[in-house]
């Protein structure tokens, strides 16, 4: 298997901030991968050593075979950054700023003007072009940044955070524009704090908390350790929760929680030991509420937070560190 990425004992340190602490990655050329972690865990600071932006304290990293301290040309010439590179110059259009990074990356007029419109058009920026940058939309503006590191096709594309903060709707238009990114070859390390995220685009996630890998494996394999996700249940009676609490635990063999609002039901849905999905464990759940005569006007099923993928690996919830 050929690596696009790979890390042994990777170390950072700030003072007395062990920022990455031993790191340890091998990222498959041609895939996702994804590094799923909260606030202040060090997955900047992961990606920045990688894309030779800041020196390791200890350990190696090498991108395609290259070190990233003793071969950083080779390495920066074949990494491209989301928001570190491709600087967007708010006073600018979308199409000048592509235009102009085009020409700077040596791009010929022409050729430049055809990879810009190709680029606005592939990222739905079609109808934008021509407006200053400045009055972007927070989804408009990353799908510029994430179409201005890829004017020049990288290798490895490090995507730190892309989607955080972006409404659904410009979620779902980045994770298409990372899937296309993805299908041209270029090997894609993402950075994020949604397990959903990794879940939809990686094809393995490792699980980073104080600089350390806590986890790693495919989508499934955490999964299958962190649970399948949780049945949210909104009830039409509160008296009836007690038994819809009940038929819940029985059913699904979840550890069911209620909270201050006396119609809400929530119900874990373990992975563990079992072939069938989650959806197929909740609709059985639903069936037998019914049959029990217990009415249900509001029902979702939602994939394990970061929380509850903290709370299984480390008996911990994410901990989020105050941004200094
Ligand atoms: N330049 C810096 N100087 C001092 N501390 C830093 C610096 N950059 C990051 N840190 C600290 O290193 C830790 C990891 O930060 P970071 O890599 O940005 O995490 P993440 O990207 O996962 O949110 C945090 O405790 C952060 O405060
Ligand atoms: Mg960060």
């Amino acid at each position: 298997m050929d690596l696009a990425i790979e890390t042994a004992g990777l170390v950072k340190v700030f003072g007395e901030t062990r920022a990455v602490d031993g790191v340890d990655l091998a990222v498959p050329a041609g895939t996702v991968y994804g590094v799923l972690g909260p606030n202040g865990a060090g997955k900047t600071t992961a990606v920045r050593m990688l894309a030779t932006l800041t020196r390791p304290d200890g350990g190696t990293a090498r991108v395609f075979g290259h070190d990233v301290v003793r071969e950083a040309a080779e390495v920066r010439r074949r990494v491209s950054l989301t928001g570190q590179y491709a600087s967007l110059d708010e006073d600018l259009t979308g199409q000048e700023n592509l235009n102009l990074l085009a020409r700077l990356l040596g791009h010929r007029k022409r050729t430049a003007r055809q990879r810009t419109e190709r680029l606005l058009e592939a990222f739905g920026l079609t109808d934008a072009a021509g407006r200053q940058v400045k009055g972007y939309s927070g989804g408009m503006r990353r799908r510029l940044d994430i179409a201005a590191s890829i004017i020049r096709t990288p290798d490895v594309l490090f995507l730190d955070e892309p989607t955080t903060g972006l409404d659904p709707r410009s979620r779902n238009q980045v994770w298409d524009i990372v899937r296309v990114i993805v299908a041209q070859g270029t090997t894609v390390l993402l950075t994020t704090q949604y397990l959903e995220e990794a879940d939809r685009l990686a094809s393995r996630i490792a699980v980073i908390d104080h600089g350390k890998v806590i986890a790693e494996g495919t989508p499934g394999e955490l999964k299958s350790s962190v649970g399948a996700g949780s049945v949210h249940i909104r009830l039409r009676e509160a008296a009836q929760r007690p038994d819809a609490e009940r038929v819940l635990a029985a059913t699904l063999g979840a550890t069911v929680q209620t909270g201050s609002d006396p119609l809400a039901v929530t119900a874990r849905i373990s992975g563990e030991g079992t072939e069938i999905g989650a959806a197929e464990q909740a609709s059985h759940a639903l069936a037998e509420l019914a049959r029990a005569g217990i009415t249900v006007d509001d029902f979702s099923l939602g994939q394990p937070s970061l929380d509850e993928v903290f709370l299984a690996l480390t008996d911990k919830p994410a901990a989020e560190e105050v941004a200094a």
